[in-house]
């Protein structure tokens, strides 16, 4: 199995929920946990955070995020018009609203914003849909230089190849389960502009609605000499 630096920890929770651990931080990223099918119970609680990264206001993608900011005091990283919504309407201090083609840095950990195909709201229990400014995704580059792609939902785009160019990633985060983003056909095609030979499929399988599967990405890319599709389960993890 792919290996990441020394130090360097990724587990999937499902969906698109990601924790990584690198440099003594916590870093939760799309934080759907409560009503997440494909999240494993015991990491439901993901414990202490220190950043927490938003791609898009999909309430598959933030549901918990409001709950997990204030109970840990974690930083919120995400753009603008949601982070403008979080500190206005839900009570969030901690949050770092900026736009695409930027990039911060938090605890020694740079989070550079990218584009992503795709749209971006949050209904609220009682129906009402609120924008949430566009969907992002995110290059996340380690100390070392390491880099971590997770494109958010998004179909695939020409543009990720600027992404290659300019921030050349190690590792991908790619949706695969098609209808709502990029199906296995289409993430080869991301594959290749990214240049990444490392990827771990998400946002597939959680519902009947995602049927796009790893063994089909597989084949779509099977002409990208050295890559490796690494089959997670939802609660596994890579690195240490
Ligand atoms: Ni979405
Ligand atoms: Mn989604």
């Amino acid at each position: 199995m792919a290996e990441l630096p020394e130090g360097v920890k990724l587990t999937w929770l499902g969906h698109a929920t990601f924790l990584l651990e690198a440099q003594g931080k916590r870093v939760l990223i799309d934080p759907w946990l409560q009503g997440n099918p494909a999240c494993p119970d015991e990491l439901k609680d993901p414990g202490p955070l220190d950043i927490i990264v938003a791609t898009h206001g999909h309430n598959d993608h933030i549901q918990d995020l409001t709950e997990v900011a204030k109970s840990t005091g974690a930083t919120v990283v995400c753009m603008v018009e949601l982070g403008d919504w979080l500190q206005s309407k839900k009570g969030i201090d901690n949050v770092v609203a900026m736009n695409k083609g930027g990039t911060t840095e938090i605890a020694g950990i740079k989070f550079h914003m990218t584009d992503a195909k795709h749209s971006s709201s949050f209904t609220e229990s009682d129906g009402t849909v609120i924008y949430t400014g566009e969907p992002a995704g995110f290059v996340i580059e380690l100390e070392t230089g390491f880099k971590i792609y997770h494109a958010g939902d998004t179909c695939v785009f020409g543009d990720m190849a600027l992404i290659r160019k300019l921030l050349a990633p190690d590792i991908a985060l790619l949706p695969i389960g098609d209808f709502y983003t990029m199906g296995p056909r289409s993430a080869a095609e991301a594959i290749r502009l990214l240049g990444v030979k490392t990827v771990i499929p998400m946002h597939y399988g959680t519902f009947p609605l995602l049927p796009g599967t790893p063994d089909e990405l597989r084949k779509e890319a099977d002409d990208v000499s050295g890559l490796e599709v690494v089959d997670l389960k939802p609660g596994d993890s890579i690195g240490s």
